[in-house]
C-alpha cells in the first residue's frame, strides 16, 4: 500500500492546494493531507480550524484522510507508515528550498521520497500568504479560495 503525505500550512487552504490534492490522490493508494501545527508560526487559522476545514473540502475524495502534525516530518512520516511525500511546485523561486528540504529529509530517512507537482497554470501565481494580504484589505478572494471558507477567512480579519 502506497502512502502519502502532503504536508503544509495550509493556513488557508487555497484552490491550489485542492488541485495539488486531487492530482496526487490519484498516483497513491492513500494520501495523507499533514497539517503543520506550528506554534512559533502566527496562523490566521487554530490547526483543528485547518483540519476541519480540509476534511469538509476533501469529502468527496475516498482516498485522502486529514491529520496534523509537529515536529519533523520524517517523524510524522514514519509514524503513520508513509515513504512518499507530495509538494506542489509553483515557480523556479520555489525550487531552492524545496530541494533543500527534499534532500535533508532523504539523507535522514532514506526509504522516504519525494514527489512534486508543478502547479496547473491557473494557480501558479497562488500562495496562502497573498491570500490573507488580499483578504486583511477586503479584497475580492473568490477566485483564490474554495467558496465554503471565504465567510471564514474574512471573518479572521473582522471583515463580514
Ligand atoms: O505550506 P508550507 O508552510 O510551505 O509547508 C512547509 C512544511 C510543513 C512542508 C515544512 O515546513 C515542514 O515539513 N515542517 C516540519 C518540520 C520539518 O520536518 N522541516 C524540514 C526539515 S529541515
Amino acid at each position: 500500500m502506497k502512502r502519502a503525505i502532503y504536508p503544509g500550512s495550509f493556513d488557508p487552504v487555497t484552490n491550489g492546494h485542492i488541485d495539488i490534492i486531487e492530482r496526487s490522490s490519484k498516483l497513491v493508494d492513500e494520501l495523507v493531507v499533514g497539517v503543520l501545527n506550528n506554534s512559533a508560526k502566527n496562523s490566521l487559522f487554530f490547526v483543528d480550524e485547518r483540519v476541519s476545514m480540509l476534511e469538509e473540502l476533501t469529502a468527496y475524495l475516498p482516498n485522502v484522510k486529514i491529520d496534523s502534525f509537529d515536529g519533523l516530518l520524517v517523524d510524522f512520516a514514519k509514524r503513520i507508515d508513509a515513504t512518499i511525500i507530495v509538494r506542489g511546485l509553483r515557480a523556479v523561486t520555489d525550487f531552492e528550498y524545496e530541494l533543500q528540504i527534499a534532500q535533508t529529509n532523504h539523507e535522514v530517512y532514506p526509504e522516504m521520497e519525494t514527489i512534486f507537482l508543478t502547479s496547473s497554470l491557473e494557480y501558479a501565481y497562488l500562495s496562502s500568504t497573498i491570500v490573507k494580504e488580499f483578504a486583511s484589505y477586503g479584497g475580492d478572494i473568490s477566485r483564490f479560495v474554495p467558496k465554503q471558507t471565504i465567510g471564514r477567512i474574512y471573518a479572521k480579519f473582522g471583515i463580514k
